[in-house]
């Protein structure tokens, strides 16, 4: 009895302090200290983009140091991990959002933010040209920002690789506005699909869902879909049930390459189970309306051609670089070698300029295109900033110290002994290390309340797959979102579509 009370007196103040941890983050969140205005005499630092790379920045920047200023078509931080579970309503889009005017009103100096696009970056003159891409014509649309230092956190576009038929007829998975295409997709297949004396051809047509990429968002939006059919469609549409299909086609002999063999083939496993048919060494190569046309490598190597009908089709086979960093790379002579976004240097200083950054997904420092290198590297560069910051301030006050030496002569001893002080704090500020990513590891899930998960576990490798490392992948990702906010509004919405099931309303 003794053991049961200690247990229970342990479960009830961890219930009270995670109240109050919660209760302390909502009052936190409402209740923003008042800002001081930037200082137009310091250096005019312009932050482009509101992902993962460019709000990590925000995060831990000390934006008194600066004249900061936030430009994005997005005037909203996305979580990108849950983004393939608001295509089936599993987690409604809001909940995912941050807006970014909250963001920075949680800064100590206020941040001027445009919700714009950057149209052309002139690392001579140093501007940024911008353009407003609301739907909304103000007098004004088009502008330019001059900077001191720039940092371009833009991400990337999603590939097409020229295929024909891709972009005018595909779905992506990238922004919230993919995922609201997607959900509303699904349900107007089945609907259609429903409709009075529909053809079975056509049925079957309407009901395949097709998926392009078996990398990680391939793979956890067909298990989400999966899921949606299994668990709410066929319960609500029966009679259609037998006939929704879900295929995934990979160019590559299989799906998910940056995780462990092991975790490939439970993945393939859990795939079959869950009846989605996985197509691997296929390549898509055209797109129309209603078929993809593929290139099948048999195990002989023979080359065969398939066309499948489809009625959803979501493309997901990676990155392209944005026509912004395309421009500003052929503006630089040291980019010219570099292909895939560019080029930077161990401190994130794009190559071959001055005073421009980059982080993320448009940057190339040797690492995957992932929220985790952005994130680090958006931290990374905060303190860099701060630390740079600091230097100069101490620099003015030894400049400045050294000057007032030959004019009181008297003090020289104390004088000399503060810029001796500060000297000594220089010297420790400039020691700031170059840029380290550190992999955490990988997490995807793929249906069925299962998730893989290769983590990197006391300097070694821990693979991990099944119902246990989906409730892994839930808390890590409840974790990392951005506010409390958030955290709420996502277990709210975990809770409401196992208890209610997801909503199938088309809207
Ligand atoms: P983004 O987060 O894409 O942000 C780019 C920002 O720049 C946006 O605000 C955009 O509006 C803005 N922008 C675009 N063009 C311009 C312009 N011309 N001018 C100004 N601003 C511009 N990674 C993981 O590590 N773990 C995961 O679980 C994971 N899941 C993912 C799930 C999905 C569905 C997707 C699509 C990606 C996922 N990723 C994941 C990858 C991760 O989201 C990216 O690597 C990450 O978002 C890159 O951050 P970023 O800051 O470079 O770009
Ligand atoms: P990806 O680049 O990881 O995978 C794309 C896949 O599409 C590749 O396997 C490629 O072989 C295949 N492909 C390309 N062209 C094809 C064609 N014509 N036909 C058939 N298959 C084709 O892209 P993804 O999944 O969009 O991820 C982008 C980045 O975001 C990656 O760095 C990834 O690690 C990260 N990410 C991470 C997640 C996680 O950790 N859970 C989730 C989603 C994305």
């Amino acid at each position: 009895f003794r053991t049961l009370r200690w247990i229970w007196r342990l479960t009830y103040l961890s219930a009270l302090g995670g109240l109050v941890y919660i209760g302390y983050g909502v009052w936190e969140d409402r209740h923003p200290e008042p800002q001081v205005e930037p200082d137009p005499t310091k250096k005019t630092l312009v932050i482009l983009g509101t992902g993962w790379g460019s709000v990590s920045l925000l995060k831990r920047l000390d934006t008194e140091n600066y004249n900061v200023i936030v430009i994005s078509p997005r005037n909203y931080f996305l979580f990108t991990p849950l983004l393939p579970s608001c295509t089936t309503g599993t987690i409604e889009h809001r909940s995912i959002m941050e807006p970014i005017r909250t963001i920075l009103r949680h800064k100590k100096a206020s941040v001027r933010f445009y919700e714009a696009e950057a149209s052309s970056i002139d690392p001579d003159r140093k501007v940024v040209k911008i353009f407003d891409t609301s739907e909304v014509r103000g007098k004004i649309t088009e502008t330019e920002v001059p900077y001191d230092m720039l940092v371009v956190g833009v991400g990337a576009e999603n590939a097409t690789f020229g295929i024909p038929g891709v972009r005018e007829n595909s779905c992506f998975l990238k922004e919230i506005g993919d995922a609201q295409k997607i959900r509303k997709r699904i349900m107007d297949c089945v609907e259609t699909a429903a409709f009075k004396d529909q053809p079975a051809e056509e049925v079957d047509r309407l009901l395949h869902m097709v998926v392009v990429g078996g990398g990680p968002t391939g793979v956890e939006f067909a298990g989400e879909l999966q899921d949606f059919i299994d668990n709410d469609i066929k319960k609500l549409i029966p009679d259609i049930s037998d006939r929704l299909r879900v295929t995934l086609i990979e160019a590559l002999p299989n799906v998910l390459p940056m995780f462990s063999k092991q975790l490939i083939e439970y993945t393939e496993s859990t795939f079959k189970e869950e009846k989605i048919n996985v197509l691997t060494k296929t390549v898509v190569k055209k797109v129309t309306e209603k078929t993809v046309e593929a290139e099948v490598t048999g195990p002989d190597g023979a080359k065969e051609t398939i066309v499948l009908p489809y009625g959803l089709l979501v493309w997901a086979t990676g990155n392209a670089v944005r026509p912004v960093i395309k421009d500003l790379m052929a503006r630089i002579p040291a980019q010219a070698n570099s292909r895939r976004g560019l080029a930077v240097n161990e401190y994130l200083v794009v190559q071959g300029t001055r005073d421009i950054w980059a982080v993320g997904d448009c940057a190339v420092a040797g690492y995957a295109p992932t929220a985790q290198v952005a994130s680090q590297e958006g931290t990374f560069l905060a303190l860099l900033f701060n630390n740079m910051a600091k230097t100069e301030a101490l620099e003015t006050k030894i400049k400045e110290l050294s000057s007032s030496l030959n004019l009181q002569p008297g003090n020289s001893a104390e004088i000399s002994q503060q810029i001796e002080l500060y000297e000594r704090q220089l010297r420790r500020m400039k020691t700031i290390k170059p840029f380290r990513y550190s992999h955490q590891g990988n997490l995807a899930y793929i249906g069925m309340d299962k998730a893989v998960a290769d983590v990197t576990w006391f300097n070694g490798n821990l693979a991990a797959g099944g119902s246990m490392t989906y409730l892994f992948w839930r808390s890590a990702y409840i974790s990392m979102c951005f506010s409390t906010r958030n955290r709420l509004l996502v277990i709210n919405d975990w809770l409401k579509s196992k208890v209610f099931g997801r909503d199938v309303s088309r809207e």
